[in-house]
C-alpha cells in the first residue's frame, strides 16, 4: 500500500511498491495522458512531476512516490485556465502525432518553474532527454520561449 498525492488528491494504491509509477498512473488510476515509450528512461514520454521535479515514471518505482506529490499532464492545468505551457503549445501548434507531447510539456513546465526565463542552453539541458520522432523540436523551443513571456516565433 502506498499513499501518493496525485494531482492534488491523496490516493491509496494497493499495487506492488516496485511497480513502475507509470503503470500505477495508467493502469491503477486510469490517467492515460502519460505515455509509455521506451521503458528505460531514454525517451521522456512518461515524464511526470514528483514534488515539482520532472522524473521518468517508467523507471521510478511506486515506492519512491509514497508520501510525495505527483503531477501528471491531467493535473497541470491550474484552476479554470490552461497552464502557460499548454497555452503556448496550442499557440505554436507544436504537436504532430502527439505521442511524446505530454512528456515534453511536463519537462518544459518543470524547467520554467525552476528557471522562469531559460536560455537556449537551459532549454537544451532540460529537454534533451525528451525525444520527438516527428521532429517538433523547433516548435517546442518557440513554445517554451513564448510561455516564458518572450513570445519568440522565429525559426
Ligand atoms: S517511457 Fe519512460 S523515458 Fe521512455
Ligand atoms: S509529436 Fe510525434 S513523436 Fe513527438
Amino acid at each position: 500500500m502506498a499513499e501518493v498525492t496525485i494531482n492534488g488528491v491523496a490516493r491509496h494504491l494497493a499495487a506492488d511498491p516496485d511497480m513502475p509509477l507509470l503503470w500505477a498512473i495508467r493502469e491503477e488510476l486510469g490517467l492515460t495522458g502519460t505515455k509509455f515509450g521506451c521503458g528505460i528512461a531514454q525517451c521522456g514520454a512518461c515524464t511526470v512531476h514528483l514534488d515539482g521535479v520532472a522524473v521518468r515514471s517508467c523507471t521510478t518505482p511506486l515506492r519512491a512516490a509514497a508520501g510525495r506529490s505527483v503531477t501528471t499532464i491531467e493535473g497541470l492545468q491550474a484552476g479554470d485556465g490552461l497552464h502557460p505551457v499548454q497555452q503556448a503549445w496550442i499557440d505554436e501548434q507544436v504537436p504532430q502525432c502527439g505521442y511524446c507531447q505530454s512528456g515534453q510539456i511536463m519537462s518544459a513546465a518543470a524547467l520554467l518553474a525552476r528557471i522562469p526565463a531559460p536560455t537556449d542552453n537551459d532549454i537544451d539541458a532540460a529537454m534533451r532527454g525528451n525525444i520527438c520522432r516527428c521532429g517538433t523540436y523547433s516548435r517546442i523551443r518557440r513554445a517554451i520561449k513564448r510561455a516564458a513571456g518572450e513570445g519568440q516565433s522565429n525559426g
